[in-house]
């Protein structure tokens, strides 16, 4: 991770948004020592996975499109979920980050899905317990998060989910796709 990099972020983030990148990417550094995944492509993804986070939504849609990126009925509607995968495309072109892993976890950090990898699930969760997250909750997930992976991205989606329900928001089907795959998985263990 260069000088550069975190200079570049540093201009481009608020303060308390580059607070929540830092805490995401030790968080994800040292979920990835816990579960066997790059501790340094966590560690860089986490830094990154809210890089375009500041877009206002007509840029985000306009990124989208026209980096080839379909944007759903959802993505539409609430255009700042985009920006996950317009971070993956601005990390890829403003920051120089060309690992497809590194990306991938950018792309996925926010909805979740049904296929992601084990990094990608790893900066998911970052994203929820670094230390500046305060929902109520999140102390039992940081905890559970040491134990099971599994029972941890569970628990993430259903607080998603909750909160989706109780604010009558619209919900991505990629996170219904995620934790149904997960659960598939759990069962099948
Ligand atoms: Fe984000
Ligand atoms: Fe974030």
């Amino acid at each position: 991770m260069t000088d550069k990099l975190l200079e570049k972020l540093t201009n481009q983030l608020s303060p308390k948004r580059l607070e929540h990148s830092l805490g995401v990417s030790k968080a994800a550094a040292k979920l990835a020592e816990r579960y066997g995944a790059d501790a340094g492509k966590a560690r860089l993804a986490g830094l990154l996975h809210d890089c375009a986070r500041v877009m206002p939504s007509n840029i985000l849609l306009q990124v989208a499109e026209a980096s080839g990126i379909v944007v759903n009925d959802v993505e539409q509607r609430e255009p700042m979920l985009l920006h996950a995968p317009v971070g993956a495309v601005i990390a890829a072109r403003d920051y120089g980050v060309d690992d497809p892993e590194v990306l991938g976890a950018i792309r996925w950090h926010t909805t979740g899905g049904p296929h992601m990898t084990l990094l990608e699930e790893i900066v998911f969760l970052a994203d929820y317990i670094e230390p500046r997250r305060t929902f109520p909750g999140v102390d039992r997930l940081r905890k559970l998060a040491k134990v099971s992976l599994d029972e941890a991205l569970l628990s993430s989606y259903d607080q998603t989910l909750k909160h989706l329900l109780a604010e009558g928001g619209l919900i991505h089907p990629a996170t219904v796709e995620g934790r149904n795959a997960l659960l598939i998985r759990m069962k099948e263990k």
